[in-house]
């Protein structure tokens, strides 16, 4: 029930103050910097300067002291007192860059995930924001595409947690909440698929394939009560999200009964005419809206043709009054009539440092992310008071804080800073550091290095080698379509490990890369992300053993780029390969390279080992099945696993998937504790989209799979009716 004031306002206004409250730009607009004139962009626009009056948001307008500024002249100019609602990308934290989300999904772990959403939306609405354009929760299998760094990875049901624990963390029970913001699903649909990997290129896949492996996630957000959702850039067969009826009419809204704002992505309105699917703005906006999209980002065909698609009987008013009732909902929702600043706080905004409760929860959320993919001989954990050497390009490096940051204002610890904190800076020997750009470019060559920085570091028990992608490489617009450490990083590690010493590579990146040509001279091999302001403290942590890593990869790496895509829960094929019979050549397979990932999805080490058994499948009661296999933590040290549960249904309708991701818990075990980990397997968990796009369970017999990771489990097979 829409609330009278709501619907009074709703009745009040003229129908271009409509369209301006379905309108977003950017806070230059507002003209706050008296130096600028704005003639020259309004008209690029095609509007009347007076219409920022009745604008509905803006976007990243950010810090509280111009968010005040900015929303106490709007109230004072807007004719019906509508306060404007400020959207901005936070993607991984505000002042506290947190690790990015794609190593959030790593952890594993759901509780860091809520907790991460929960301190970026302190520090957001501190800053004056109302929402932000996250999670973006497109699940990905290409890492070529530069923006899996903002997705929680390759699978749709842990891709729904991460999303739905985000969602909570961002706005808690109640939007009104100080310190709680709304969040913005995005980018609906099927965005993390674009061909090749090369950004905005088309999307295109089947029903079925969109329906139970793209969609899911979406739909974990609105089951959590998302705020918001984008519309994306690509097409879904064939039509562009941003006006495809279907999707955000039919699937979003009557199927999955979202009564939140949709949005569209930056300029994607307009974007209907180069892909072919507008003659013109005017055209967009028709398609736009009767597709059920609500907001127009950064373009302004709503405002220039939806009153005379209206006047001329081709667009139904009505559809512009329920978008616009919705939009109105939302700031009543936030509390922004009674409160127009929320919880924008100078004070707290401008304070010198963040917390220190955010830093130690940041160093912790990286600590959890870290992935543990090779450890030879134990070399790690280091130990205090061995000699260390340290050289890359990232090992001094204050530029992985990670794209999408920004609104930062602090640097990131560096590795050598991390180190350093934990021993004395004397045992620590930095060699062949480099300048992060010319390192990465090739401009200083490894080879033309003095061969004292290689004598020095043969004096160290272990060598650190630092290595990775700029970060500048990743996020929008970030697509590569070679995934190899650059040329001169590879010779560095190949030079070290001729040094006789152990060597760890510590990676880091915003994408799996590709590994292989580094992994026989890396004794062990470190997947640190890009992980915010805390990162050299977190990995340092992770070096020393003061966390025990835990995390498992949420993307596989690829063997080689020619894989892609490599993801494990593909479909069954006709003429599958059996790694017994590996020169077999009429099976799906490759001549020269192995079908296997280099590390698969869920695969991660810890200083710890465990070793299952024990395992059972067995019929419980109401039809359940419960799967128990019994885990032993088999060292000295006390370690978290991550039980996974995958299940496949051996024959069906349409063909399955080998494997998929039910279910996982993380337990933590003391040296040589042991503990029975349970799943219980209900019919819902075993329901796939039929032939008919509807959701079925077909009894049968179903593959049930328990272990350490999508490579790594026993295997039993019960039949389920
Ligand atoms: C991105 C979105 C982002 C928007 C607003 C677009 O280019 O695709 O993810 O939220 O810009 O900045
Ligand atoms: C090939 C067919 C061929 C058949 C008989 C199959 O493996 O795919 O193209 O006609 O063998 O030789």
């Amino acid at each position: 029930m829409t609330k009278p004031f709501i619907q009074d306002l709703v009745n009040d206004m003229t129908l271009d103050e409509k369209l301006a409250q379905l309108t977003q730009l950017g806070p230059y607009y507002w003209g706050l910097d008296d130096t600028v004139d704005l003639t020259g962009p309004f008209k690029e626009l095609n509007i009347e300067p007076q219409v920022i009056k009745s604008i509905g948001s803006v976007l990243n307008g950010i810090g509280a002291r111009n968010v005040i500024e900015l929303q106490t002249r709007h109230l004072e100019s807007s004719r019906l007192k509508i306060p404007l609602i400020f959207m901005a990308d936070v993607i991984h934290g505000y002042r506290t860059i947190l690790p990015i989300p794609l190593a959030m999904g790593c952890s594993f772990d759901l509780d860091a995930c809520e907790q991460f959403a929960e301190v970026a939306a302190r520090e957001s609405a501190a800053a004056g924001i109302h929402l932000t354009f996250s999670p973006m929760t497109d699940l990905v299998r290409d890492p070529r595409w530069g923006r899996v760094m903002e997705t929680s990875g390759e699978d749709p049901y842990l891709n729904a947690r991460v999303t739905e624990s985000m969602v909570r963390g961002y706005q808690g029970k109640d939007l009104k909440e100080p310190g709680r913001i709304a969040a913005c699903v995005k980018h609906f649909a099927g965005y993390g698929a674009p061909e090749g990997g090369r950004e905005y290129n088309t999307v295109d896949m089947s029903t079925g394939v969109l329906r139970e492996f793209y969609l899911p996630a979406y739909k974990a957000a609105v089951d959590a009560g998302v705020a918001m959702v984008m519309a994306a850039f690509n097409t879904i067969d064939r039509i562009p999200s941003s006006g495809n009826s279907k999707l955000l009419r039919g699937i979003l809204r009557e199927e999955w009964g979202f009564d939140g704002v949709t949005i569209a992505d930056f300029n994607s309105v307009n974007e209907l005419v180069p892909h072919g699917a507008a003659q013109d703005g005017r055209e967009a906006a028709l398609k736009s809206l009767v597709a059920g999209l609500d907001i127009e980002m950064m373009s302004t065909h709503y405002l220039n043709h939806a009153s005379s698609l209206v006047q001329e009987g081709l667009l139904d008013l009505r559809l512009i009054d329920e978008a616009v009732t919705r939009v109105l909902e939302l700031k009543d929702a936030l509390g922004l009539f009674d409160n127009p600043f929320k919880d924008a706080d100078p004070v707290a905004d401008e304070a010198d440092k963040p917390s220190p409760e955010h830093l130690q929860a940041a160093r912790e959320m990286g600590a959890r992310s870290i992935v543990l993919l090779k450890n030879e001989g134990g070399v790690l954990p280091l130990k205090r008071g061995m000699k260390i050497g340290l050289a890359g390009p990232f090992a001094t490096s204050i530029n992985v804080l990670g794209g999408w940051a920004g609104t930062e204002k602090d640097p990131a610890v560096s590795l050598y800073t991390g180190i350093t904190g934990k021993i004395p800076a004397a045992d620590l020997l930095t060699a062949m550091t480099g300048e992060l750009g010319s390192m990465l470019e090739g401009v200083f060559d490894v080879e033309d290095a003095s061969e004292a920085a290689y004598e020095q570091l043969k004096d160290c028990d272990v060598i650190l080698a630092a290595v990775g992608e700029n970060q500048q490489d990743t996020g929008e617009g970030g697509s590569k379509a070679s995934l190899r450490l650059s040329a001169n990083q590879e010779k560095l590690i190949h030079r070290l490990k001729a040094t006789g010493k152990p060597v760890v590579t510590i990676v880091f990146s915003g994408r799996p890369l590709e590994l292989a040509p580094v992994l026989e001279s890396s004794d062990a091999l470190v997947q640190a992300w890009f992980l915010g302001t805390e990162s050299g403290n977190s990995i340092a942590d992770v070096l020393f053993g003061d966390y025990n890593p835990s995390g498992r990869l949420s993307m596989s790496f690829p063997y080689s780029v020619g894989q892609i895509p490599v993801y494990y829960n593909a479909y069954q094929t006709g003429r599958p390969y059996d790694p017994q019979y590996p020169n077999v050549r009429y099976v799906t397979r490759y001549l020269d390279i192995p079908n296997d990932p280099l590390f698969c999805f869920g695969y991660g080490l810890s200083y710890s080992t465990f070793a299952y058994s024990g395992f059972t499948v067995e019929a419980a009661a109401d039809g359940k099945v419960l799967a128990s296999i019994q885990v032993e933590n088999t060292s000295e040290v006390t370690g978290k696993e991550t039980v996974q549960l995958y299940i496949r249904d051996v024959t069906a309708s349409v063909v399955r998937p080998g494997k998929e991701l039910k279910g996982f818990k993380q337990i933590t075990l003391a040296p040589h504790e042991k503990q029975t980990v349970s799943f219980e397997i209900t019919r819902d968990m075993l329901m796939f989209y039929g032939q008919e796009d509807q959701l079925v369970f077909e009894p049968g017999d179903f593959d049930i799979m328990l272990g350490a990771n999508s490579g790594d489990h026993s295997t039993q097979r019960i039949w389920i009716g």
